[in-house]
């Protein structure tokens, strides 16, 4: 089996301000009923195939873990919580000790917050990752670009292994959009979706090689974890030794061990408001419209409330969020800039 680990710690700045510290978007319904979190728990519910999940957060939104996950009829084998944010590569490293407490297990480590269509592709790329892992690759799943998106991670593609997976040539994390643009044009470059599949031993070697401050805090601190209540609580101060780095930056640029699986599952990461524009259902005129607003003369934007009446109009490619205590407006194609007027306005409140 299986062993899925989900990351359910990231903050979501991008999708300010209905995604807040408090409730960040994986935990919202953005595209339909369920949240991001728990469609993500329900395309894991085939037990032929996997193991209970184990989910990795920061300790704030244990509450909203357990809820969710109860709600949506799921059980868990682990909560596993971080005292701190030290970002992905020590979460992922922590959550893969705990999934090999009894033995080496296949870990498939997944986002909270992505939108995925469970179909043949998508089972036939996780057979193949699997056959890969089970051989000594750290897999990646490969998504065909469509835009030179500078907040993806690309990886080239090489020779062909005998899994069907493909060695990774090169891993960049996060290019800027010249190099982006470079890449796609050379063909062979896939984006990271963002999800992963290894063997836990490999992946541990590979992070005591490459990341062994990451590895040295995450051993620490699951040795000084207290369960508490259904929750495991990693030692604070063992924990926040760890450097704040992404998996992508500590090990996946790193390593000589990676493949992807090039595969055209239907994928999105709801990043940024262009995205979930994308993934929503447009009118006509191209508005996507949520809660109490009227559009005129408008076209091509976004528009929801969760509070008071929004009236627009004569705009074209805007977004508007309205929700109880705060308004965002700007471009929709300027989605991405989000995160940092948060940050920006995080600094001067
Ligand atoms: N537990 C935990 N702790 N989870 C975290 C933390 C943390 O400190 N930080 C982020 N996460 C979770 C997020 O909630 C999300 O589900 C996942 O880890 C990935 O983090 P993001 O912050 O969304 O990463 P990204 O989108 O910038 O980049 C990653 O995903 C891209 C695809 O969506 C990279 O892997 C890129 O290479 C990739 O292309
Ligand atoms: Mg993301």
């Amino acid at each position: 089996l299986i062993v899925p680990v989900i990351l359910a710690g990231g903050k979501g700045t991008r999708l300010w301000p209905m995604s807040r510290s408090q409730r960040p978007k994986q935990f919202l319904a953005l595209t339909g009923d369920l949240s991001l979190f728990q469609m993500t728990l329900k395309r894991l519910s085939d037990p032929s195939r996997y193991a209970k999940p184990i989910v990795v957060t920061n300790s704030d939104y244990r509450f909203l873990v357990a809820e969710q996950a109860q709600e949506a009829g799921v059980e868990l084998a682990d909560v596993v919580l971080e005292p701190v944010a030290r970002n992905t590569a020590a979460a992922i490293a922590a959550a893969t000790i705990i999934a090999a407490k009894d033995g080496p297990a296949l870990v498939h480590i997944l986002a909270s917050d992505h939108n995925i269509v469970v179909d043949e592709a998508y089972i036939t790329a996780i057979d193949t990752a699997a056959a890969a892992a089970r051989a000594g690759r750290l897999v990646t799943f490969g998504i065909t670009p469509t835009s030179p998106a500078t907040g993806f991670g690309y990886v080239e593609a090489g020779a062909r292994e005998e899994t069907g997976a493909h060695q990774v040539k090169r891993f960049v994390e996060k290019p800027d959009e010249d190099r982006a643009k470079a890449m796609i044009e050379s063909g062979n470059f896939y984006w990271n979706s963002g999800m992963f599949l290894f063997d836990s031993t490999v992946f541990l070697d590979e992070c005591k090689a490459l990341a062994p401050d990451v590895l040295a805090a995450a051993e620490a601190a699951v040795k000084a974890a207290r369960e508490d209540l259904d929750f495991i609580r990693l030692g604070e101060k063992e924990f926040a030794a760890s450097p704040n780095i992404s998996v992508d930056y500590a090990i996946f640029e790193k390593t000589s061990l990676a493949s992807v699986v090039p595969s055209p599952i239907r994928w999105s990461d709801l990043g940024a408001w262009d995205a979930v524009w994308k993934e929503s259902a447009a009118d006509e005129a191209g508005n996507v419209t949520r809660g109490p607003v009227d559009l005129f003369n408008t076209t091509k934007s976004m528009v929801v409330s969760e509070s008071m009446h929004v009236a627009v109009n004569g705009l074209d490619d805007a977004v508007v969020i309205a929700t109880e205590d705060a308004i965002y407006v700007g471009k929709l194609s300027d989605a991405q800039d989000v995160g940092r007027v948060v940050k920006e306005m995080m600094r001067n409140p």
